[in-house]
């Protein structure tokens, strides 16, 4: 139903993106994209990258008078930091663990530039617009988003057991997007000492999202399957290895009676006194919270430089620093809000149908009934 396209390059002039198969009549601001935009820049352990950009989105078509119009919606972000890179003498020693070497050989390149202006993570930040756009339509029918880092490094957090939303609240005020205070801390002080070493981190984090109707997706299809959906979309994240939805590896430790979420009727109503499914059954949603937990491997690029060799002249030879993250999972998991949001808004669209906000409400609003 929905798809987007991005181009630009991490120090090229701009960032852009084309939204297609946006209803007509969803209200939207820049503002409100431009607020995803500050959260994916925040975060302890950030380059001094995030100093200089100050990314705001200007619509350039596909809005009108704070509405969609229903055409493709075109957007763009600026790189302050554009600078003119193919002056610049070609950088030949790729970086382990980026896409350098994969890219070159790929591509035939002889210089690694080529490769790691398009491969850079900076074009998360128009992934961000995307999912804001995505989430602004969620919205108009109950569905809200959010994320916490459960682990950085070595240390984990202990999640408290309260509602999902709560730890969106906490997370929020946590430069390291964590609800326990106790190892937010402790990931800060990891952060500092890895950083002194000249080295990096990954870590985890939640993505989760609440008030997502039962019936999203179908276990007809394996591309139809929202697990599936939401996992390829949550993996396309550079630098992510690793998805589970709910629990996953830990359910796998444990029996089946410790680990299917039962099916009781309270007040004339179906409740799961559990959610270790993460929300999914079969491929669809089944009315629970969605989780989604996501893996993310330590920042490939360090002060610290692993062993590589110049491809030119084939000796063992010390890759270029680049200014880099430390640690990048707190943006990374705003990054991950917008790919679930967007595929969720992509299924929801496929349930509701409807060209106009108004056609797709008056679907929803006959879906209700029928609930
Ligand atoms: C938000 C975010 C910020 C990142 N920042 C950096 C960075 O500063 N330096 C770096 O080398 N990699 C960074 N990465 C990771 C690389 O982009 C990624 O590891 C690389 O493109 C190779 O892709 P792969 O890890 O998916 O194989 C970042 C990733 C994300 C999601």
């Amino acid at each position: 139903m929905l798809r987007f396209l991005t181009a630009g390059e991490s120090h090229g002039p701009t960032l852009t993106a084309i939204v297609e198969g946006l209803p007509a009549g969803l209200p939207l601001t820049e503002e409100e994209v431009n607020h995803q935009l500050r959260r994916r820049q925040a975060g302890y352990g950030r380059s001094e990258r995030q100093q200089i950009e100050h990314d705001q989105v200007i619509f350039l078509g596909g809005v009108a008078k704070g509405k969609t119009t229903g055409g493709p919606l075109a957007l763009q972000i600026q790189n302050r930091a554009a600078v003119q890179t193919r002056e610049a003498a070609p950088v030949t020693i790729p970086r382990p663990g980026h896409a350098d070497l994969a890219g070159a050989l790929k591509y035939g390149f002889d210089d690694l530039r080529l490769v790691w202006e398009r491969a850079s993570a900076r074009e998360t930040a128009v992934r961000v617009a995307v999912g804001a756009i995505a989430r602004r339509l969620l919205a108009e029918f109950g569905v809200r988003l959010g994320s916490y880092v459960i682990g950085i490094g070595a240390v984990s957090a202990t999640i408290p057991a309260c509602p999902e939303e709560e730890l969106w609240g906490l997370a929020e005020t946590s430069d390291v997007h964590c609800p326990d205070p106790v190892a937010a801390e402790a990931m800060r002080q990891h952060i500092e000492e890895v950083r002194q070493r000249g080295d990096s981190l990954g870590g985890v984090f939640v993505v989760s999202a609440t008030g997502v109707p039962p019936g999203l997706g179908s276990y007809t299809h394996w591309d139809r399957r929202m697990d599936a959906r939401l996992a390829g979309a949550v993996i396309s994240i550079p630098a992510i290895k690793g998805v589970e939805i709910g629990p996953a590896f830990e359910n796998a430790r444990r029996m089946g009676t410790q680990v299917h979420d039962e099916i009781w009727i309270e007040h004339g109503r179906l409740m799961r006194p559990t959610n270790r499914a993460g929300g999914l059954e079969g491929g669809v949603t089944n009315g629970q919270p969605i989780i989604v937990r996501a893996a993310m491997k330590p920042i490939p690029t360090t002060a610290r430089p692993l062993r590589s060799v110049d491809l030119t002249t084939r000796e063992p030879a010390t890759p270029p620093y680049q200014r880099a993250d430390v640690c990048a999972v707190p943006a990374a998991a705003i990054v991950g809000e917008a790919m679930v949001a967007w595929v969720l808004a992509d299924a929801f669209l496929e349930k509701t149908g409807g060209d106009s906000l108004s056609e797709i409400r008056a679907h929803w609003e006959a879906w209700q009934r029928n609930e």
